[in-house]
């Protein structure tokens, strides 16, 4: 079979103008296809003695070339690792020794080994435009820029490559030019075909001197390992597989010749790409993507509903949070009801967190346009009847929920969205409060709602898919990302942490530390240890939950009878206002049969508590693909990017096959 043509080369004059794209993808990315054309592209170039300069330039407006195509990495194996990464480096140094000068023409993505590519031309030329980022951002996927680019951008740049590299950031054109990767830079007026010919031409004609600096790396390792300590910091001391390695690449690579440098870059990859956190930070990768467009989750062809109004119950903490996406993300108008005393506090605290998004720059609407477009009331008024969907976010106290919501249904209209944002009440329990009960269903956000990108849309018995698809859409629009699952106690990433916080009360009732399970846990990767997380939320909130579910847990028994609520609570918890395990609390941690476990033992034990109730909540069809529940622990709890959520680093460590024969995914 003929391999499909990316690349095509067209003769003018004495130029080689080489067109690459990916027909029928939104992204040009490297696939054995594209390879193979650019090859044959390469092949006529070093053919024909006429040619005296090549350009090469995306057939697509919006992406120049965004790197290596995922999933060709996601599941290689070492032999095919190997051929990969063979190819990236055979085509690049093959374009790189062309003895014609090579100018990469530039507008829109150009990340990773699309960025590689035009490394290995002589020089570049970039547009600018909203769609024009250029960088080197492997290390967000767990790998190392590994075709040429821990190379090649140092000794192109000098030391500024490290924090990019690093960092994985993307620049615009105008600061890639500051920076000196790319030689030109035109604006989005211009025409970069006519304006790449003539670069090219004024390189042929030695009409322009390109900036390539000496640059002195004799001072590489300090450099590099402040970077790494920097770093380090900022991850609390985690060693992150790729960073660590992209590092390495560039201190070792810039010790020796650019040949020599490519041989040991090319060895360090090969170890990155098949690791473990590379396979999870490209399966989060994925996730993200799925997720990113909640519209996408909905049922095919479906038309939403039009949503315009929108009300909120209750302006405590959570209904503060939603109205604050509400306003920022939509053009919806938004109704705010709570007792009188509550109104004034919640606008004033709205309008502070919305004025330092405005401070960052982070609002494209002026706060007080948004604040124009907010009516808090204390009662129910006419305006209720043009309100599309309300959701509920008051006491969690089932009487009250009863009572709003039977008041409520006399005054929206019956095709009103209805949601709720109880995190433990039974959304079937709720249902009969409301009328037509098909357009109920939960809607579970996350504190600070602001800040936290999931929500769990629950959906109940009676739950019509036109209601599931109508809250997709909300989600959609106020940028959240979606986890659709039915009722059940705790949902599902609540229900996920009960079990794990079980497990961490155990190991401290067998005489582990405070801060070496909670520690054992952020080493992990999480960002905070359970007892910490238990400490924040209120004691007594898990507490009941444990009660509820006939449970019987003697420390937190024990330290809630006392008055011990949580630091931020009472006052008295788990730690001192410096961080540290209070002493006081520790005569009240119940005893078990003494089990000295090692950080490993603790971080497999808990992992394991998370997978069982995975388990459970598949095999109860609460979610039905095993990739919602990691997308939970991810954008709900940061269960670590680079491990792929639970479920699927249960895969990659063998523990799902362990427990159960099968992976998840
Ligand atoms: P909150 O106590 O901060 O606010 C509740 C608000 O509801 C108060 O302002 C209260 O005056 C108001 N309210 C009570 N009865 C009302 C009525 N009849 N009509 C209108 N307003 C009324 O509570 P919070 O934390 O905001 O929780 C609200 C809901 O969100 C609860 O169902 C809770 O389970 C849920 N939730 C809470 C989370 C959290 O982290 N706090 C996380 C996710 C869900």
């Amino acid at each position: 079979m003929n391999s499909k043509k990316v690349f095509t080369v067209k003769i003018e004059d004495t130029i080689a103008v080489v067109t690459f794209d990916a027909v029928g993808e939104v992204m040009n990315t490297w696939t054995d296809d594209a390879f193979q054309s650019f090859n044959e592209v390469l092949d006529s170039i070093e053919r024909e003695e006429t040619i005296k300069g090549a350009l090469f330039i995306s057939g697509k407006p919006q992406t120049f070339l965004a790197g290596a195509n995922l999933k060709m990495v996601e599941y290689m194996d070492e032999k095919e690792q190997r051929r990969v990464g063979n190819l990236f480096h055979s085509s690049f140094d093959r374009l790189a020794a062309l003895p014609i000068p090579t100018v990469a023409a530039i507008n829109g993505h150009c990340l990773g080994g699309g960025l590689e590519f035009a490394l290995a031309c002589t020089a570049r030329i970039a547009q600018e435009s909203k769609t024009t980022i250029i960088g080197l951002p492997e290390v967000n996927v767990g790998l190392i820029p590994g075709a040429g680019g821990t190379q090649r951008l140092p000794r192109l740049i000098g030391y500024p490559a490290i924090d990019l590299i690093l960092t994985g950031s993307f620049l615009k054109a105008r600061k890639a030019y500051d920076l000196n990767i790319v030689d030109k830079v035109i604006d989005g007026d211009s025409d970069l075909l006519q304006e790449s010919k003539s670069f090219l031409q004024d390189i042929i004609s030695g009409k322009v001197a390109l900036s390539r600096p000496d640059h002195d790396f004799s001072r590489i390792d300090e450099i590099v390992e402040k970077a790494c300590q920097d770093f380090l910091r900022s991850t609390r001391g985690r060693e992150l597989p790729a960073q660590m390695a992209a590092m390495k690449s560039i201190r070792e690579g810039l010790k020796v010749t650019l040949k020599e440098g490519l041989k040991i870059e090319k060895e360090i990859v090969r170890h990155v790409s098949l690791s473990k956190e590379a396979k999870g930070c490209i399966n989060t990768f994925f996730l993200k993507t799925t997720t990113d467009k909640p519209k996408g989750l909905m049922t095919k062809g479906f038309e939403p509903k039009k949503l315009t109004r929108a009300a909120v119950l209750g302006f405590g903490t959570m209904g503060r949070g939603i109205t604050i996406d509400i306003l920022r993300n939509t053009n919806m108008q938004v109704i705010v009801k709570d007792i009188p005393e509550a109104l004034e506090p919640g606008k004033a605290f709205i309008r502070k967190i919305l004025d330092g998004m405005a401070a960052k720059k982070k609002l494209k609407t002026p706060v007080d346009e948004l604040m124009n477009r907010l009516t808090v009331v204390a009662d129910y008024t006419d305006d209720f009847r043009d309100v599309d969907i309300v959701v509920e976010a008051v006491f969690e106290d089932i009487t009250v929920k009863e009572q709003v919501y039977r008041e409520l249904c006399s005054v929206v209209e019956d095709d009103c969205l209805i949601a709720s944002n109880t995190s433990s009440l039974s959304i079937d329990t709720m249902a009969p409060f409301v009328t037509h009960p098909k357009r109920f269903a939960g809607l579970h956000f996350f504190s600070p709602v602001w800040m936290m990108q999931l929500v769990e849309i629950v959906r109940g018995t009676q739950t019509s898919q036109a209601t599931i698809d109508n809250l997709l859409n909300f989600a959609a629009a106020i940028r959240k990302r979606p986890l659709v699952c039915r009722d059940n106690p705790g949902f599902v990433v609540n229900a996920m942490l009960f079990p794990y916080l079980l497990n961490a009360l155990q190991y401290i009732e067998e005489g582990n530390s405070i801060d070496k399970v909670d520690g054992a846990v952020t080493s992990f990767g999480m960002p905070v240890g359970p007892i910490r997380l238990t400490d924040d939320v209120g004691i007594d909130v898990p507490y009941k939950v444990f009660v509820g579910m006939g449970v019987k847990q003697a420390t937190l028994e024990n330290v809630v009878n006392d008055g011990w609520l949580g630091l931020k609570k009472s006052g008295k918890g788990f730690f001192l206002p410096d961080g540290s395990v209070d002493p006081k609390v520790l005569p009240l941690i119940a005893k078990r049969e003494t089990k000295e476990r090692t950080v490993e033992e603790i971080q497999e034990g808990l992992l394991e508590a998370l997978v069982k109730v995975a388990r459970d909540l598949l095999d109860r069809n609460v979610v039905d693909d095993p990739r919602m529940i990691d997308v939970g622990m991810i954008w709900g709890t940061g269960f670590p990017a680079d491990r792929g959520g639970p479920l699927k680093w249960a895969d990659l460590t063998g523990l799902s096959e362990k427990l159960y024969g099968n992976t998840f995914y």
